[in-house]
């Protein structure tokens, strides 16, 4: 990689890293590196953009709608006016902002019009991040910043919800394996990210059989 390429990536992680000082922990710099690390490791794999990919799994939750009031369109426009800022070739910037518009769990379950291979590669990383045990620790954290409840036997998960419905849900945080984190193995684009994922994915069926024998006292 030129060096300037390497400068761009820095610059961009240096404003990242500041820009999310105050985020909630599972959406925070450390998810963002967790997920710029496993880019790196896919695109050893996987011939595609190596600075689009690095770019968008930086700027990737600058600005996530669950925290903005649900505005989709403000990550992609923040992104936008960072990379110009810095000079990067427009179609870069473009492209960057389609990856982060298209790339959510959320977007993926209304019409996604924009495909490419550096977006597969950037949705694979963010995905396993959500999996195994950090995913675990994400999905309870998140669960505690919303005051949700761990488990209720008593509220079914509601699996095959569409984009509104899986938003709004208030549902514990077990739910949200059943509605979330078990799919997420079949939904990988690499073939790196579904080895990794069948070893994460298994760590979180496990994990939950062991919270329902001691939920149940057995
Ligand atoms: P994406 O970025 O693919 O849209 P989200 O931002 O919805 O994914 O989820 C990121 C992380 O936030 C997930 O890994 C999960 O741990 C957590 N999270 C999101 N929604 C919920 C929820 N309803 N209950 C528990 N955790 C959640
Ligand atoms: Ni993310």
């Amino acid at each position: 990689m030129p060096q300037d390429n390497e400068w761009l990536i820095q610059q961009t992680a240096d404003y990242v890293r500041q820009q999310l000082a105050m985020a909630e922990a599972g959406h925070d710099w450390w998810h963002i590196q967790r997920v710029w690390n496993n880019v790196k490791l896919i695109l050893q794999r996987e011939p595609a953009d190596g600075l689009t990919c690095e770019l968008a799994a930086l700027l990737h939750d600058i600005a996530d709608s669950k925290f903005h009031g649900g505005d989709e369109a403000l990550g992609p426009r923040i992104a936008g006016k960072f990379l110009r800022s810095l000079h990067v070739s427009e179609d870069i910037v473009q492209h960057v902002q389609a990856i982060i518009a298209n790339m959510s769990y959320k977007a993926s379950l209304g019409h996604v019009a924009f495909h490419s291979k550096e977006l597969e590669i950037v949705q694979d990383a963010d995905r396993l991040d959500a999996m195994g045990a950090i995913g675990i620790a994400r999905a309870f954290h998140y669960g505690g910043f919303k005051n949700r409840e761990l488990y209720n036997p008593e509220i079914a998960p509601n699996i095959d919800q569409d984009k509104e419905t899986y938003k709004n849900s208030t549902a514990p945080t077990i739910n949200h394996f059943y509605e979330k984190l078990l799919l997420l193995k079949e939904k990988m684009n690499t073939t790196i990210a579904k080895h990794i994922a069948k070893e994460r994915h298994a760590f979180m069926e496990q994990y939950l059989a062991q919270f329902y024998k001691e939920w149940e006292g057995r």
